[in-house]
């Protein structure tokens, strides 16, 4: 019974060692490198891609610093050239930080895109405060356009001249407050000093400045605000005509998962047929729609505006002749960066980099339908 025992095993021993499952384990494999992911925006896109930035993130946080480096082509300077920034008093201009973006962007091969040189909001006190006659106030407005486009001739390749002048409802030019009720002004300051053609000699005086320049109109809303877009294709008309410089319009796509595709469709198709550059110029996708101050961002959320990202990529590499593609610039680089969160307080996650600096579903989705 005992020599039974025996044999069989070893027996057992034979069969196992046969099949590989000896006891003695094989020398372990070699570990494989992590496959790297090295396919970037910038690498795979037929046009510019860019971000909107913050400069003090650039100056001082590398994860963030290195996104830029790797995967756009194109800057923005979202608040660095507004007017409360490099204009901080009636004779003080202050380049530091733009200087700062102009010299990242020369060193490191990105388009520079200046923004904005004219706009109804975030203007500093003493311009609010300005007390002057007419010509005092257009001389200040021509010093301003001509100081801040001579200063960086050469560095911004593109500027957003005039920022949202129209109304949202009805398309008119914002000159007075419209909505009286709240504490927001949405009327406009240069309109009413400067009177309504402001926008026509706002670009005049940039073409003046920097004739080498390519010139925007920027604007939000044209996705679901028909009567906006057709105010700004009249506009667009009107310069035409009266051979002003204009050579593109912004559609900055501040949009979210509800949007209607055929209102994007509808917008993409209207502004091509201008002919001049189209750059979706600030784009984000908000996924908490109805600003749930509890809402969580779900795997089905992620996927939804992942998706919504590759449709506004894919319908403007398809409606936008190539030509007057200027890009696609989102409205900075981390959820936790976005205006939504830092200036607005909405629990949301717009943008298409984590609170980590993790590339989020939304980012794989559109770097796929930039490459197709
Ligand atoms: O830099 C100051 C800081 O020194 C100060 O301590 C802090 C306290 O409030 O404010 C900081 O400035 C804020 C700045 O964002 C930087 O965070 C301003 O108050 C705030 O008004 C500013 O908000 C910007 C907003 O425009 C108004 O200018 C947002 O970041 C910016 O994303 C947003 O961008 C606009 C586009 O220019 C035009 N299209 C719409 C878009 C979203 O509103």
């Amino acid at each position: 019974m005992k020599m039974k025992n025996n044999l069989s095993a070893l027996l057992l021993a034979f069969v196992l060692n046969s099949y590989g499952c000896s006891k003695k384990a094989d020398p372990p494999p070699a570990p494989v490198p992590p496959v790297q992911d090295t396919t970037t925006l910038k690498g795979v896109s037929p046009f510019f891609v860019g971000a909107a930035i913050d400069v003090s993130l650039l100056q001082n946080n590398t994860l963030y610093r290195n996104i830029l480096l790797q995967q756009e082509s194109s800057i923005t300077t979202e608040n660095t050239l507004k007017w409360p920034s490099v204009h901080p008093s009636e004779n003080v201009f202050d380049f530091s930080g733009g200087d700062y973006i102009a010299s990242f962007c020369s060193s490191n091969h990105k388009r520079m895109h200046g923004h904005c040189l004219v706009w109804y909001q975030s203007n500093p006190a003493w311009l609010n405060n300005f007390s002057g006659d007419s010509l005092a106030w257009e001389n200040l407005f021509k010093t301003h356009i001509q100081t801040v486009v001579s200063h960086y001739k050469g560095e911004a390749t593109s500027w957003d001249v005039v920022n949202e002048a129209f109304h949202d409802e009805d398309g008119s030019l914002r000159v007075n407050d419209k909505n009286t009720s709240d504490n927001f002004d949405d009327g406009c300051i240069w309109a009413r000093h400067l009177g309504r053609d402001y926008i026509a000699r706002a670009f005049i005086y940039a073409h003046q400045a920097d004739s080498s320049a390519l010139l925007f109109y920027n604007d939000y809303g044209q996705e679901w605000s028909d009567k906006k877009t057709d105010s700004i294709i009249a506009m667009v008309n009107d310069f035409k005509a009266r051979h002003i410089s204009i050579n593109g319009l912004g559609i900055q796509m501040h949009t979210n998962i509800n949007q209607s595709k055929d209102g994007i469709i509808n917008a993409f198709k209207k502004l091509a047929a201008t002919g001049l550059l189209i750059h979706i110029s600030e784009l984000d996708i908000s996924v908490n729609t109805s600003n749930d101050p509890l809402l969580v961002f779900t795997g089905a959320l992620a996927q939804q505006q992942a998706n919504t990202y590759a449709f506004i990529a894919t319908q403007y590499k398809l409606l936008v002749p190539p030509a007057q593609q200027y890009g696609i610039t989102t409205w900075n680089v981390t959820d936790k960066d976005s205006w939504i969160r830092t200036y607005l307080n909405h629990n949301d996650w717009p943008l298409l980099f984590n609170d980590s600096y993790a590339r989020k579903p939304a980012f794989y989705s559109y770097r796929t339908a930039l490459m197709q």
